[in-house]
């Protein structure tokens, strides 16, 4: 199969030298097109800015911002069959965006923001007989949440993790999620390291696209 995989934070640049960002690293995506490649899968991987080295099989596009993100994905979207959107794409940028460094003098304490595009969202419409999934990173019980992410976003199955452990979520190698489906079901996967759960999540997509 062909697997699209968005991994990484975005920047949303607030002039040439600063932006808001997040603490996402890469690992989950960069593991996940390591699992793919390795079950024989075909992969694109879209990748915000992080330190990781992709499997030389795996196509890779460099992005900055959740635009970029969007751009990328609309581009590959007709070739996958798999979208799996582990980037985690920043929900807000900065209103607007100065082509020069501004100076502390000329800035006041307030940043206005606007939203990013939901890139989920703006593609559904073109989701076919693809399968979707997304990633919902959450502090606390992450089930509530990823469920409803699961439906609004019209997802076939969302991985849910609690980032607020410190053996979970970013910036480590381990991770513990849930893996919850359209139709209800959910499995709760033990602490694994990020390369035993993405094996686990593309055997899930293999079991569900064949059936
Ligand atoms: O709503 P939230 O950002 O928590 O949803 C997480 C899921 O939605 C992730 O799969 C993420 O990659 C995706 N996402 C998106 N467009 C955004 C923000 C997040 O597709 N602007």
């Amino acid at each position: 199969m062909r697997f699209l995989i968005t991994a990484g934070p975005t920047r949303e640049m607030l002039d040439p030298v600063r932006f808001l960002s997040n603490r996402s690293t890469g690992k989950m995506g960069y593991a996940l097109a390591y699992a793919a490649v390795v079950a024989g899968h075909e992969v694109r991987l879209i990748s915000g800015p992080v330190s990781l080295a992709a499997p030389a099989a795996v196509k890779v596009s460099d992005v900055v911002s959740a635009a970029d993100v969007l751009n990328s994905v609309q581009d590959n979207l007709q070739w996958c069959d798999v979208l799996i959107m582990a980037a985690a794409v920043a929900d807000w940028r900065p209103a607007s965006v100065s082509a020069v460094k501004l100076k502390k003098s000329n800035m006041s304490g307030t940043l206005e923001l606007e939203r990013t595009p939901d890139i989920l969202k703006s593609v559904a419409k073109y989701k076919g007989g693809r399968f979707f999934v997304g990633f919902a990173a959450e502090t606390g019980d992450p089930l509530p949440e990823a469920s409803r992410k699961l439906k609004e976003k019209g997802l076939d199955m969302i991985v849910a993790n609690d980032v607020s452990q410190s053996d979970a979520g970013f910036a480590v190698d381990t991770n513990r999620v849930t893996v919850l489906f359209a139709n209800g079901d959910y499995d709760n996967l033990p602490l694994m390291s990020k390369v035993e759960v993405a094996k686990m999540i593309v055997e899930k997509i293999e079991n569900k696209m064949e059936k």
